[in-house]
Formats: structure tokens, sequence, C-alpha cells
């Protein structure tokens, strides 16, 4: 599975022009974070992977398809999308039921659709939670009840739109765990954060957008380094980055071991 697109520009109906010449390849078993400021055009480019958006100009393609030429229903077999906001995308009235809402969709049988989901609630922490209204769980909790309706769509792409805001530390922890995990299975994970400490944990490449392009695309140390650039799209360094340039270091270390090994002696 891999993932191309090629020069798209994107302007809405409104006339905003979201997105002015994106190329980018994304090959099996990626985990990259898009990062950039409001407005970016984060969340348009991430549309145009399922399909929901078709390019104004350019193309995308999704393995051997065109997204222009395959319905949304049709590509939610390969791009699972956890949209921003959970309220967006709640169309049943258990908890058990929305997470087998995908699955049944894409025509999984009924057996492998239900235990699909209930492993996928149980990764998420929600197993208790299997027959509660989704809109009787808090704001974060149906985060993860998202994220686990697409878990169990057993998708090879997978993209989280901004699934760390409004979690706790034992939320972050729940979704880092995830992400090694669909790492761990080879799948390609792609996810939108202004969280940099969470991006340079888990993510291996980062692409920075403004202004609907892509300012810096490369390895997570390589773009954590480039503080100037970073510094206008309105996204600071990590904190261990800042830590080691506020000391002087000449070096952008991702871990407290890499910091600890730069210090003189
Ligand atoms: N449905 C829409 N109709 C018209 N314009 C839109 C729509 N959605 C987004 N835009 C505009 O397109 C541009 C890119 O928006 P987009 O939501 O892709 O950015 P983003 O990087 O995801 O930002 P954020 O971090 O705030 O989520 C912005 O100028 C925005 O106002
Ligand atoms: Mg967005």
């Amino acid at each position: 599975m891999n993932l191309v697109i090629d020069d798209v520009g994107f302007t809405y109906p409104g006339g905003a022009e979201a997105l002015r010449g994106v190329s980018l390849r994304i090959q099996g078993g990626e985990s990259i974070a898009f990062i950039g400021e409001n407005g970016a055009g984060k969340t348009t480019l991430m549309k145009h992977l399922n399909g929901l958006l078709k390019p104004s100009r350019g193309r995308v393609t999704v393995d051997d398809w065109d997204t222009r030429e395959h319905t949304v229903a049709k590509l939610a077999a390969r791009v699972g999308f956890v949209f921003q906001n959970p309220d967006d995308q709640i169309v049943e009235r258990t908890v058990i039921d929305e997470v087998a809402f995908g699955p049944r969709r894409l025509g999984q049988s009924e057996t492998d659709a239900l235990a699909n989901s209930v492993a996928a609630l149980e990764i998420v922490g929600l197993s208790d939670e299997s027959r509660t209204h989704p809109y009787d769980l808090s704001a974060s909790q149906r985060k993860l009840m998202t994220l686990a309706s697409v878990l169990a769509m057993r998708t090879p792409v997978v993209i989280f739109d901004e699934p760390t805001m409004g979690q706790d530390a034992r939320g972050l922890k729940l979704i880092g765990d995830i992400v090694e995990e669909l790492k761990r299975e080879k799948r390609i994970v792609l996810i939108i954060t202004h969280d940099i400490d969470f991006c340079s944990a888990h993510f291996e490449r980062v692409v920075a957008m403004a202004d609907g392009r892509v300012l810096i695309d490369g390895p997570t140390a390589e773009v954590m380094a480039r503080a100037d650039l970073l510094a206008t799209t309105n996204v600071e360094p990590p904190q261990l980055v800042r830590l080691a340039q506020a000391l002087g270091l000449p070096v952008a270390p991702l871990t407290i071991d890499g910091l600890i090994a730069a210090l003189p002696r």
C-alpha cells in the first residue's frame, strides 16, 4: 500500500484556497505527523486521502486507486479516518454498535465485526461502556470510541485528526500505545497534532505545513532541529530540543538519553 499526492491544489466552494500544490509520497509502514498552524491545510489534505474531498488540480492515489474514480464508501476499506470532532461521526445508540458500524458497512461478517469491535474497545479502555449511549460518554471517551471504530475496521491506512486534544496523561499514553501497535502491524499511520512532544515521541517522519503548502518534510530529528523554519509556522520545537538549544548544545535530541549523551562530561 502506498499513497501518492501529486501537485494537489484545492479551493473550497466558498473560495478559500486551502492547498496550493502539495506533493508527498507515503510508503507502506510509514508513520507521519503533520504539524503547522491553524488553517495551514492539514485537515483538508487528509480529507483528500479518503476521498471526502477531491483535488481541484493534481492527483491523489491510494495504491492503484485514483480517489476521483472511487467513492468515499469504497475508499473507507483502505483509509480509516478519525475526525477532529468525534460528534461528527456518531450514528448509533450504543458504544458497541457505534464501533461496529464501520466494520459492518465494510462488509465484515457479523461475527468478525463484533469480535473486532470488542477487541478495539478493550484497546482503548472502554470495554465497560459497550452498552452506554455514545453521548453519555465524556468528550475524551467519545474521542477514544471513534479511535476504536477505526481500529475495528482494520484498514491499511489510519488517519487521526488531533487525537491528543483534550486528553489527560493517561489518554495520551493510551493513544501513544495505539500508534505503536499500528506501527508494529506495518499500517500507515498519519496524525495531525499540535502536540510536538507527542509527535517526536512516536513518529519517524514529520511534515510541517504552512499556508496550503509543505514547508518541511523529513526525519523527525532533522525537522525538529530547524527551529528557524518551525518558528514561521508557530510550532515550537519539543521541550528537549529547546532545552538543548538553551544550553547551547549543537544537537536536537528527541530522547532524554540523547540529551544526556550530548552534555559535556
Ligand atoms: N468547509 C470549509 N469551507 C470553506 N473553507 C474551509 C473549510 N474548511 C477549511 N477551510 C479553509 O481552508 C483552509 C485550510 O483549513 P484546514 O482546516 O485544512 O486547516 P488545518 O491545518 O487543519 O487547521 P486547524 O489546525 O485549525 O485544524 C483555511 O483557510 C480554512 O479556513
Ligand atoms: Mg484541522
